[in-house]
């Protein structure tokens, strides 16, 4: 038997702007329906240059320590999952383990495996708490992302920006994770990637969307063998590049289960509807997209939902996924609400499709420019961090 272990707190960060995508589908020639409908977009979060994922990854660590009153002291682990990280060797955990001032003692590293980076580092840490290799203390995973596509590419609207940090520990007041209980399945495809040098992401799109559904259909499946005789899941967070994704994920599962794509409509809009509010707010951000769903279901009903099983699927490209389960606490009402889980987006703002393409040419120098030397680099990232979330304050 295991402890019981999963994620006992979670916190955003999000850059400042937004671009409203009535008004990026207007400026692109094309009906405004296709994102808000047909991709199921209606905002994407937009990066500038002192929000890249160092910075917003150390932003949601420093909100989930303020949040859940958890220390730096109490980590033993920390990973960032991420697919745009600033540097090749250098690992993204190794910033945030300076800027957030974690022990020495501490298991640092990134781990790279498009959007599934997150889960991967989730699932480690947990299995690092079940192993005892833990000895009590706690893991902090950090998801981390920019996404970029080229301007006005079909991937275009699907973009997004933003971190998610996930304290894991023993005792879990939010979720505790069903351990040793996942679907796996993995792939050797090319359905979306970004080579060296690289800023914006390649993609074949439409096939990208059938390799999410294969491994989706391969890790439930997995899932169904080792997990599936406990109780029903009373909701599915996926992972969302776009709203619509979900939903054709949602039809694809509960059609291996027997349903008919009209009933899996129909049971969307309760077991997957209320897990799209943040991503819909924030756009894709890779590697947190699942955790964004997770966040959003929490802040809409975690209440409702204590003690009730909730399903969770990653997708990374390339590919992995994993389908697995877990169980509201108990308390996990009282705990969402005291974590204010989207008050980072109060103070967010609308650019203008003008705004956006502005920040995106000053990215394409970004990787050109010297990069300041250790402490100066770190000092940087610092007092943008105070700067824009005012969280020294
Ligand atoms: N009103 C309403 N709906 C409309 C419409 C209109 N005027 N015009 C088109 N639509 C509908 C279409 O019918 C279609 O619906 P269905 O998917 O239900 O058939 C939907 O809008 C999209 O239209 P297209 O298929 O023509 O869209 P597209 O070819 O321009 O691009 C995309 C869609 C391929 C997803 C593209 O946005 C893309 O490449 N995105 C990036 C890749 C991605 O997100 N892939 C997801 C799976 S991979 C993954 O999940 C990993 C990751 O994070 C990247």
């Amino acid at each position: 038997d295991f402890p019981r272990i999963g994620i006992d707190a979670i916190a955003l960060a999000v850059p400042r702007r937004f671009v409203d995508l009535t008004e990026l589908a207007e400026a692109r020639g094309i009906a405004p329906s296709k994102y808000l409908t047909g991709l199921g977009t209606r905002r994407m979060a937009i990066a500038a240059p002192d929000e890249d994922p160092i910075t917003l990854g150390a932003n949601a660590a420093r909100r989930l320590f303020q949040r859940s009153g958890a220390s730096p002291a109490d980590i033993g682990l920390c990973v960032v999952g991420t697919e745009t990280a600033v540097d090749h060797a250098k690992p993204a955990a190794s910033f945030l383990h300076g800027l957030l001032g974690l022990p020495s003692a501490c298991r640092v590293f990134e781990a790279k495996h498009a959007c599934f980076g997150g889960t991967a580092g989730l699932l480690n840490a947990v299995d690092w708490i079940a192993s005892g290799s833990a000895r009590g203390r706690a893991a902090l995973v950090v998801c981390s992302d920019v996404a970029r596509y080229a301007l006005g590419s079909a991937g275009e609207p699907t973009q997004g920006a933003g971190a998610v940090a996930l304290l894991v520990r023993e005792r879990p007041r939010l979720v505790e994770i069903e351990v040793g209980q996942t679907g796996t399945y993995a792939r050797d495809v090319y359905d979306f990637w970004r080579p060296l040098h690289h800023k914006e992401a390649l993609v074949d799109g439409h096939y990208s969307v059938q390799c999410y559904l294969d491994a989706l259909a391969g890790a439930y499946g997995d899932w169904r063998r080792v997990a599936g005789d406990g109780d029903p899941l009373a909701r599915t967070c996926y992972h969302v590049p776009y709203g619509k994704m979900a939903r054709k994920a949602h039809r694809h599962r509960l059609a291996m289960d027997g349903l008919t794509e009209q009933a899996a409509d129909e049971s969307f809009a309760v077991e997957v509807e209320p897990s799209l509010d943040l991503p819909s707010r924030i756009g894709n951000i890779y590697t947190g997209s699942l955790y964004l769903a997770l966040a959003s279901l929490l802040n809409a009903e975690a209440r409702a939902l204590e003690g009730q099983r909730v399903g969770l699927f990653s997708y990374g490209s390339g590919c992995c996924a994993e389908f697995f389960a877990g169980r509201i606490g108990p308390e996990a009402g009282a705990v969402a609400a005291a974590l204010e889980i989207d008050a980072p987006l109060d103070g967010c703002h609308r650019a203008s499709v003008a705004e956006y393409e502005a920040l995106r040419k000053g990215d394409e120098a970004a990787d050109r420019r010297p990069a300041p030397e250790g402490a100066e680099r770190a000092a940087a990232r610092l007092d943008s961090r105070v700067v824009y979330l005012g969280l020294d304050s």
